[in-house]
């Protein structure tokens, strides 16, 4: 993400005079609100003081995941992002519109619209678009109500933080409604998220929908929600691991809100046509869950394709041919990130000794 400037976007907040104490306290209720209470969610008015601290400090650290998803994807899937027309349902300040003119920049063949029930919402995402991207500002429609966009680009339809305030039938009610040929959501990383899209999961199978991210296939069983019917607490998600803009994390510790590392459940589907899915025969894995470290490796869970099969391995990489800077590197890799390996070892009971490289690999 090229790096915002905290100043422009604070002249761009509804209440641009708001001292950041004033913010930090309008976070810890707004923390509450999505996170303790969830009383009166759906019925909530945003007012402007509450819109500007959302903008202030969710904005910025929620657009790093679009980030990071797309990093995930195969350059050809990203080329064909590049060129939607973006419709970005439950927008708020435009998060996700702000946060795809970022990533792709440039010039953007189609038109981007921000759907919010929120006038306060709307006005912010004006704001924001107007401070940052002005040359967009005659392809953006920022609304209320939903509007089937006519034109012939491709459409991608995104949910952030939204489905978390929805129900199943009105999160397909909005998918047939704009009839996308690409679905991004980017929700929060809790297991009730994981399960509402595991139920959904059917429904975009007989849609004719394929998942790009982070399934390498959605009609084998996913292994993880395996576990879920046999009892187990688990649910998939990323963990986004990183740091900010110095004002955002000192926002953030006034308001005691961490996000260097945030979990979220990102998720990217495509309209497939009758084009069946080719699964990729390279060694790839996504890193889903750090289990340990030891003096001489890393022991990793990993989801993966292996005989015909999504599968759970556990995966040691050794420590041993690693320098300092290397080290470090797994240290830092963030869960949900996919990367290329070999098997040097079999460990059993599903355990791999492998080489990896950190190098994205779709
Ligand atoms: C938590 S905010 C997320 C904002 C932004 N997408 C982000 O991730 O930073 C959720 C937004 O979704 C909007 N929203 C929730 N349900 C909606 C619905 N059924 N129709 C339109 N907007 C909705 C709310 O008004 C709110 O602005």
């Amino acid at each position: 993400m090229k790096d915002l400037s905290y100043q422009k976007l604070k002249n761009s907040f509804l209440r641009p005079e708001l001292q950041d104490r004033k913010l930090a306290y309008l976070l810890e209720d707004i923390k509450n609100l999505y996170t303790i209470s969830r009383a009166g969610l759906e019925s909530k008015v945003w007012t402007e003081e509450e819109v500007s601290a959302y903008t202030a400090f969710y904005l910025p650290t929620n657009a790093r995941k679009f980030d990071f998803v797309l990093d995930q994807l195969d350059p050809s899937v990203r080329e064909e992002l590049s060129k939607c027309e973006v419709i970005d349902f439950g927008t708020g300040p435009g998060t996700y519109l702000y946060a795809f003119l970022n990533y792709f920049g440039g010039d953007h063949c189609g038109h981007l619209w921000g759907i919010d029930k929120e006038r306060n919402m709307l006005l912010q995402a004006e704001n924001i678009i107007n401070a940052f991207f002005p040359q967009y500002i005659s392809k953006l429609h920022l609304q209320k109500e939903r509007e089937v966009p006519q034109s012939t680009c491709d459409r991608l339809l995104i949910f952030g933080n939204s489905c978390n305030e929805m129900n199943l039938s009105q999160i397909k009610e909005v998918i047939n409604f704009y009839q996308p040929d690409f679905l991004l959501f980017l929700e929060p990383g809790v297991p009730t998220v994981f399960d509402l899209l595991m139920e959904l999961r059917p429904w975009l199978i007989e849609n004719d929908f394929d998942c790009d991210y982070p399934c390498p296939d959605m009609v084998r069983p996913c292994p993880v929600q395996q576990r879920v019917l046999a009892g187990k607490e688990d649910w998939c998600h990323q963990v986004w691991r990183g740091t900010h803009e110095p004002e955002i994390e000192r926002l953030g510790q006034m308001a005691k809100l961490d996000r260097k590392s945030m979990a979220f459940i990102g998720h990217i589907y495509r309209k497939s046509g009758s084009k069946p899915k080719e699964i990729s025969n390279k060694n790839t894995a996504r890193f889903i869950r750090y289990l340990h470290e030891t003096k001489h490796s890393f022991l990793w869970e990993v989801c993966l394709f292996h005989e015909e099969q999504l599968q759970i391995k556990t995966f040691e990489i050794p420590k041993k041919s690693m320098n300092k800077s290397a080290t470090k590197d797994f240290k830092r890799v963030c869960v949900g990130q996919n990367f290329s390996f070999e098997v040097t070892k079999e460990l059993g009971d599903g355990s791999w000794r492998v080489a990896v490289s950190l190098e994205p690999s779709p």
